[in-house]
């Protein structure tokens, strides 16, 4: 038999089921609880709930591990690589070499973007950041292709590997649109004798050949996307599954995802980590000061912490030594890279961060990066994006496959009973 928990109200008692997930994870049910006691449960800011089933990413943050469908992220960084990973996360399997080839060349087949979705990232791109563009881009390619994005579940299920590689190929096209179009330059036109990253690179930068493209820079970008690929339930994907649990189409529910992604604790962290190195690199401090106005709770330490990993992120590892190679590869000498050392090593022994379990995470060094490659700190957010696009689209599809009810949360109303209108003459 299986386990069960039991909820004691007053004098009444109501057993609840126990779930336990494939890595010995365990959680009550309470599904049942209103129906049957009057009582919901709360819990602020959702750190305590498991609000889905799901076999996409599996994240213990107490040892600092992350996988995708099993496998390490490690490992993933080491042997695969961005779009074989997205292949393992929208089928669940490590894909055959064929797989592999008919998904890049849908990939490369709708790199060319729809002449309306351009004219939409023109006209915005002036005085929008590049996330809203991105969002607003995203909603006008669904328009474009309307048999991809129906809001009809079956339809749009079975038509997800068309959308899903439409989206993984835009996703580039319109960065680099956005960027080029801010400064009033034409896009080059994707060449399919490129890599995906290569060609990313050539259509933001303008590499003509990819000779022309240092293979550190293409493979840390590569890196950079695939361990950004998928991290189950954070504040940008669970908008992506509550946007598709209501029966909305992919595109919609990315675009959604995108502005969750945007803020500052989010994906916008790794923009604020580089505006924080530069502040504390122009107040000639070499990062104590910092750390001590951020112990005072004066300011916060951007790129440290995260709400599940109460350890090193294991993305953020990797990210520490992709950076040092990628900074040497570029030959770039990086004054804000050796202040975001004084700051880790400072942290890391210091009481206030050791006992709240505050260590980097993946936003600390992926913007030092990417400023190296010569990404402006406004696109940071959009590669965050970009990275993530298919882990969205993973639960978007575990979601439209499986989910069963609309996500709706209860609340505890804490505002002002019942009272009688009053006139505007007597307010
Ligand atoms: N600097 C200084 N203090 C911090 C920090 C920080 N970066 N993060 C948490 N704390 C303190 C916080 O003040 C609190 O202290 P106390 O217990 O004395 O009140 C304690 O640590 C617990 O923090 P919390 O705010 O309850 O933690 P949370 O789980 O709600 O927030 C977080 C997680 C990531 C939003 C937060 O750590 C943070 O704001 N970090 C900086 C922003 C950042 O780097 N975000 C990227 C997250 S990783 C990529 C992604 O998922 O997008």
């Amino acid at each position: 038999m299986s386990k069960q928990a039991t909820l004691t109200i007053g004098d009444k008692d109501f057993p609840l089921n126990i779930l336990v997930g494939t890595e010995n994870e365990h959680a009550i049910d309470i599904s049942t609880l209103r129906k049957e006691s009057q009582y919901i449960t709360f819990d602020d800011g959702y750190g305590n709930t498991g609000s889905c089933e799901s076999d996409i990413t599996f994240i213990d943050g107490d040892k600092g591990i992350l996988r995708y469908r099993g496998f390490d992220i490690s490992e993933l960084a080491e042997k695969s690589n961005f779009l074989e990973s997205c292949l393992l996360l929208f089928n669940g399997e490590l894909p055959s070499s064929s797989e592999i080839d008919n998904f890049k060349t849908k990939v490369f087949s709708h790199s060319s973007l729809p002449s309306s979705v351009e004219e939409i990232i023109k006209t915005m791109s002036g005085n929008t950041h590049p996330m809203g563009v991105l969002s607003a881009a995203l909603q006008a390619l669904g328009g474009c292709f309307p048999h991809l994005s129906t809001n009809t579940r079956p339809a749009d299920i079975e038509s997800f590997e068309e959308a899903a590689s439409l989206i993984v190929a835009a996703i580039p096209s319109i960065a680099a649109k956005t960027f080029r179009s801010s400064k009033s330059e034409n896009t080059p036109s994707a060449n399919n004798a490129f890599s995906y990253c290569e060609n990313f690179l050539h259509m933001m930068f303008g590499n003509e050949s990819a000779e022309s493209i240092d293979p550190a820079v293409s493979n840390a970008l590569d890196l950079i996307f695939l361990l950004h690929a998928d991290h189950e339930q954070n504040c940008s994907t669970s908008t992506c599954r509550m946007i598709a649990s209501g029966g909305a189409n992919a595109f919609a529910s990315l675009s959604g995802a995108v502005s969750a992604l945007w803020g500052p604790l989010h994906g916008g962290a790794n923009m604020a980590v580089i505006k924080m190195l530069n502040e504390i690199h122009s107040a000639g401090d070499d990062g104590s000061q910092f750390i001590q106005s951020a112990k005072e709770g004066k300011s916060r330490l951007m790129g440290f912490g995260h709400r599940v990993y109460r350890n090193y992120d294991p993305r953020a590892k990797i990210l520490k030594s992709a950076c040092d190679q990628a900074l040497e590869a570029l030959g770039v000498e990086s004054p804000i890279l050796d202040i975001a050392r004084n700051l880790e090593s400072s942290a890391l022994q210091d009481e206030y961060f050791i006992a709240r379990k505050l260590y980097p995470n993946v936003d600390f060094y992926s913007g030092i990066i990417l400023q190296a490659m010569g990404f402006p700190t406004d696109m940071f957010t959009v590669l965050f994006a970009l990275g993530r696009a298919p882990g969205w689209l993973s639960h978007w599809k575990e979601i439209a496959t499986n989910g069963k009810r609309i996500h709706r949360p209860r609340q505890i109303y804490q505002g002002s009973t019942h009272r009688p209108y009053v006139a505007l003459s007597d307010r």
